[in-house]
């Protein structure tokens, strides 16, 4: 099993379960077959259907051809040779094996094993593993633009970028969260001396004031109209489109005007300085403040915007022209790549550099100075290509390479286009971007009501509790509802913002994985005096799916980093609660059972209760105890 963890601790859930079972293989392959049964992966999987037992194993297949010319064996006689060598202790672990289809090996584990394996995990780690900090990611998230209103688009790459970071976190990686603001360069300068021109007092500027003067000022680069439809059908990506709509004629003046400004703040001119460092604390205030309302760990000891990297910008370009990697293209340097047309701009012909250039020195930084062994950059699809064409750039010049020799693996995480009713991008009745505070806001809202309608049935759990508990668990439950629908959706898919289905608490949403959570808490305060060391006995076919069910957790964290999808976490999420639930239906916990499968059940309720908050933690989601 590839692990994203070396550890050696030994309860690693269902990770565990499958070594036990692939070491009890591996012995009885070599006895059967010798050399060739220990070269052989004993390849355990996950039974795709309960049917069939818990795991197989399908070694005999590819067995059957290795051994073809000296035995003839048919796979099914192979796989019974095998099961015939299986040591005592892989058949202490399992009931009798079945051999199914072309020669596959049915495993059922034997309650006991399940019990055993489930208590194993029962401890603060709940079976994941813990990299003890000697492994090392950077998370390139938020990415905002100083003097624009986060929108929507800012969401994604807020809250994926914030689960990937946590997913990283609970493996117990070195993690170091990026927000590669744009905070420098032409477009915050258009911001500045259109600000400047319209003498508006930069000291009690607010956001939205900033966001006019960054759309006016863009609108005033922006029309030369045929130059930018042939940039736009080469596909050269928004930013470049976007640095390339600065450049053109028409919009003389302002444009004199910004290069002017950034030729100032480039050059340290206080004046300028000041008005900048004030644009980027009125942008981030608001930032800061989403980010904690989204349950979001961002702050600025994470900046390292465009800005971070202006002293590294020359060096970049010029390691680049030393290693002969750049060439002069009617006075601008790129980069040229052996199997595409497009080059990377790293230079415009006017000497000053652009997005991709900061990304260049940000890669290196990355990689050379924090050590980073892998990059992920949660970032809006439509940023694939420039961040395909920086990426093979870095290659080329070899700044992937760790000290240890290897290649730090840089991924781009593209997500989709969160979309209205009509199937188009969300916007609002005028036609204008929804501010991400505007939705929030409504989502809290919707929460809130939600909570107050249940609170008034009398036998709810949260009748009778205060306005403003059931303010905090509405705003809990209305984050919840927004962060879970982004987060379960396949990352790069489009997927359509609906509110109403959001907040329920049917359906796999966040509220109804919160309401599990709930339900268990509230089970749990019922049962005054719990034996948390009791045996677990595993007697129904429920609570048995429910023990095996919580053994997954440890993959689910793996895999979800691993694929960095954390969609798949919240499957997991949702599936555990199914689970819950059909065990609670099954089995009764509180009366009408004997003692010790009283204590027995209420263990695994209390287990299920933790790793569904951990699981939710991990996106950044309050898991109340009463809803
Ligand atoms: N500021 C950019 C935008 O709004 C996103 C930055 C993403 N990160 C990066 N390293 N380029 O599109």
């Amino acid at each position: 099993m590839s692990s994203l963890c070396e550890s050696n601790s030994s309860s690693h859930g269902n990770g565990d379960l499958v070594e036990q079972l692939a070491s009890g293989f591996k012995i009885a392959l070599q006895g059967a077959f010798g050399e060739a049964g220990t070269a052989t992966d004993p390849s355990i999987k996950v039974a795709a259907n309960p049917k069939f037992g818990d795991f197989q194993a399908n070694f005999a297949m590819g067995l059957a051809k290795t051994l073809a010319s000296s035995h003839g064996n048919h796979p099914k006689e192979i796989a019974q040779l095998v099961i015939d060598h299986a040591p005592q202790s892989l058949r202490d672990l399992c009931e009798p094996f079945e051999i199914a289809g072309p020669g596959f090996v049915n495993i059922r584990l034997r309650p006991t094993t399940i019990a055993n394996a489930l208590t194993a995990m029962d401890n603060s780690t709940l079976g994941v593993p813990n990299a003890k900090g000697l492994r090392t990611v950077a998370v390139d998230l938020c990415g905002v633009n100083v003097a624009k209103q986060m929108h929507v688009g800012h969401l994604r790459a807020t809250i994926i970028g914030d689960t990937i970071a946590r997913l990283y976190e609970r493996l117990g990686w070195k993690v170091y969260r990026q927000n590669h603001l744009g905070d420098w360069g032409l477009p915050i300068a258009m911001t500045l001396a259109a600000l400047r021109r319209a003498k508006i007092e930069i000291a009690r500027v607010t956001l939205d004031d900033l966001n006019t003067a960054y759309r006016n000022a863009q609108a005033q680069g922006r029309d030369d109209e045929p130059g930018l439809a042939a940039a736009r059908a080469t596909q050269v990506g928004p930013h470049r489109i976007a640095e390339l709509e600065a450049q053109h004629e028409g919009a003389a003046v302002a444009l004199a005007d910004a290069h002017d400004t950034l030729r100032r703040l480039q050059s340290g001119d206080t004046s300028v300085v000041a008005d900048w460092q004030k644009l980027i604390d009125v942008t981030m205030c608001e930032v800061y403040e989403t980010a904690a309302t989204l349950g979001v760990d961002l702050k600025p000891d994470h900046n390292r915007g465009e800005s971070f990297f202006r002293d590294r910008l020359a060096p970049t370009v010029d390691a680049f022209v030393q290693a002969k990697l750049a060439e002069r293209d009617a006075g601008a340097l790129v980069v040229r790549f052996a199997d595409r047309e497009r080059p990377l701009l790293i230079q415009k012909s006017d000497g000053t550099s652009l997005y991709a250039t900061t990304d260049l020195a940000a890669v290196r930084y990355r990689i050379q100075d924090l050590g980073a062994e892998r990059v992920v950059y949660c970032v809006d699809a439509r940023q694939r290509d420039h961040f395909r064409d920086v990426f093979d750039a870095v290659r080329l010049i070899g700044w992937t390479k760790l000290p240890s020799g290897s290649d730090a693996h840089l991924v781009h995480v593209p997500f989709g286009a969160v979309l209205g009713p009509d199937k188009r991008p969300l916007k609002t009745r005028s036609g204008e971007n929804f501010t991400l505070k505007a939705l929030l806001d409504e989502a809290v809202a919707r929460g809130r009501r939600e909570v107050r309608a249940r609170s008034a049935i009398p036998e709810s759990p949260t009748a009778g509790m205060s306005s403003d508990e059931l303010d905090a668990i509405g705003q809990a439950v209305g984050i919840a509802a927004i962060k879970y629908a982004d987060l379960s959706s396949d990352v790069a898919r489009d997927y359509v913002f609906d509110l109403d289905r959001m907040v329920s608490f049917e359906g796999d949403t966040g509220p109804y994985a919160q309401y599990a959570h709930a339900r268990i808490a509230g089970i749990l305060a019922k049962a005054s005096g719990r034996d948390a060391d009791c045996p677990i006995a595993l007697v129904n076919a429920e609570e048995r799916a429910l023990a095996l069910a919580l053994l997954r957790y440890s993959n689910a964290v793996e895999d979800a980093a691993k694929q960095l999808a954390p969609n798949r976490l919240a499957a997991f999420i949702h599936e555990l609660a199914n689970t819950f639930n059909a065990f609670y239906q099954a089995c009764p916990v509180l009366r009408g059972v004997d003692d010790a499968t009283r204590a027995s059940r209420l263990r695994m309720c209390d287990i299920t209760r933790r790793v569904l908050a951990d699981a939710l933690s991990i996106m950044g989601i309050v898991a109340p105890n009463r809803m």
